[in-house]
């Protein structure tokens, strides 16, 4: 219970003691306070506080520091920063560090309360999750993202973290991870979230169209501009920028995207002043910037500003602990959408599914699991649900493909059925082509599989 919850308060100053112990009580918490540094260690390994406030500027030694040694001693303590002069740059380097939050003085008590209201909720969770150690605990979500691994919760905290004061991010994974799901996490943490959510993929755009594409262009600016355009940093003013497949955006473009990205300004195509704007960006890649920056087709300066904030989504043969998360979340997600009832998956499905490496990570998971249940009738997606390619190389499946057997010789209805859902799925579902390429009308198509039209 939220009662038993002690809260340690660092400050030197008594006032901002007492206001903080004030402010806390009615909370329900056990506060205690320190003046110094070490008083406040020594508080930390007697009484484990599970949260610590720390005043930034501290005698002998700064907040920061402080926080790395907390957190060193005691790992799971959810630190707090306050400060009277706040950047992003401090705010960002404290979260490095570990800190959870960081808040500005003078002290805002409803806003004191209401953080630490959330972080004794998360508190609160995360002891309850320990002490359900069943298979059976609910999916994880966070803004649309399904993880339960270690990796993937670690991901979910940072993006709360440093949703509300990043300026720029750089997010990286290989294709499918969920990189485009982690910007509009992040969008959503950000302040800005009820501002615009622009995308640009770098990819489709053309080399010659690129900076009328980002900044706009004035009417005229070239052969075809017959009207004013806006470009998308100004669509993504008050909001984010997000430029995806980053890694494709021409070497010219790049000293651009840094100055408009440094200077919050932007100048259209044919225009001789720039326009200031504000949003944030974040770009995301599944290129290797590294070795693009070593072959002198990435600039290091860019970046550099971008990597100041990263966020690295793992494949996910790296993180199956996820997996019987994610195969249930689509399976709801799609039969839903299919309008059908399944109760899930057998076994042996799952058993073969999670053979399988998974190159194109979770959308190949989800194109799998949504085919599986148009396929699948009411009850249970099984191994013959799935795609042909899982039927092919599963020895949990078919044993023996060869030669026959009694059991394998079926009933004519049998074998239309399985070669009506075979051609199905090969034409995506397309009930009408179907019908068309197996010479039966629709409703007789509806009949073979056992389904009303
Ligand atoms: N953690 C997750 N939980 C649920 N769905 C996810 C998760 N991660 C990704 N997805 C789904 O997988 C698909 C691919 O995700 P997304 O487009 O974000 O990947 P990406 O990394 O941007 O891929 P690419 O590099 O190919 O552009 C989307 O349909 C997305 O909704
Ligand atoms: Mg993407």
């Amino acid at each position: 219970m939220a009662s038993a919850v002690t809260i340690l308060a660092v400050d030197d100053d008594p006032l901002s003691r007492e206001l903080l112990t004030d402010a806390l009580r009615p909370l329900g918490v056990r506060v205690l306070t320190a003046a110094h540094p070490d008083a406040a260690m020594q508080l930390v390994e007697s009484e484990r506080p599970a949260i610590v406030i720390l005043d930034l500027m501290l005698p002998d030694r700064s907040g920061l520091e402080l926080t790395s040694e907390i957190l060193q001693l005691a790992p799971t303590t959810d630190v707090l920063l306050l400060t009277g002069h706040y950047t992003p740059e401090s705010a960002i380097e404290a979260i490095r560090l570990g800190a959870c939050d960081y808040l500005t003085k003078p002290i805002q008590i409803a806003a004191l309360r209401a953080r630490i209201g959330r972080l004794l909720e998360d508190l609160h969770k995360r002891l309850e999750a320990a002490r359900l150690e069943t298979a059976l605990v609910r999916a994880h979500r966070f803004e649309g993202m399904v993880g339960h691994s270690a990796q993937m919760l670690e991901l979910f905290a940072l993006i709360r973290r440093v949703g509300p004061h990043f300026r720029v991010a750089l997010i990286r994974g290989a294709t499918g991870t969920g990189k485009e799901l982690a910007a509009a996490a992040l969008h959503r943490q950000s302040p800005v979230a009820a501002g615009p959510l622009v995308v640009c993929n770098c990819s489709a755009v053309t080399e010659s169209l690129f900076e009328s594409e980002m900044f706009g262009h004035l009417k005229g600016a070239f052969t075809g501009a017959t009207h004013d355009k806006k470009g998308m940093f100004e669509a993504a003013d008050g909001g984010t920028l997000f430029l995806d497949e980053l890694g494709d955006l021409p070497f010219a473009m790049q000293s651009k995207l840094l100055r408009a990205i440094q200077q919050q300004e932007v100048r259209p195509v044919g225009a001789n002043a720039s326009r200031k704007i504000s949003c944030r960006v974040i770009a995301a890649t599944n290129r290797d910037l590294e070795a693009m920056m070593g072959a002198g087709e990435f600039r290091e300066d860019l970046y550099y500003r971008l990597s100041m904030v990263e966020l690295h989504l793992p494949p996910l043969a790296r993180r199956m602990e996820d997996f019987p998360y994610l195969v249930r979340a689509f399976l709801e997600r799609y039969a839903t959408e299919y309008g059908k009832t399944l109760e899930g998956i057998t076994p042996r499905a799952q058993a073969v599914l999670a053979r399988h490496s998974w190159p194109g990570n979770i959308r190949e998971l989800e194109n799998v699991l949504a085919s599986a249940c148009m396929m699948a009738e009411t009850g249970m997606v099984d191994v013959r649900d799935l795609p042909a390619f899982f039927q092919r190389n599963t020895t949990l499946a078919e044993p023996t493909p060869s030669p026959p057997s009694y059991d394998e010789m079926l009933p004519l209805a049998e074998v239309e059925r399985r070669h009506t859902r075979w051609v199905l799925h090969q034409l995506q579902g397309n009930k009408s082509k179907a019908a068309e390429v197996l010479g039966v009308t629709r409703s007789t198509l509806y009949r073979i599989l056992g389904e009303s039209p």
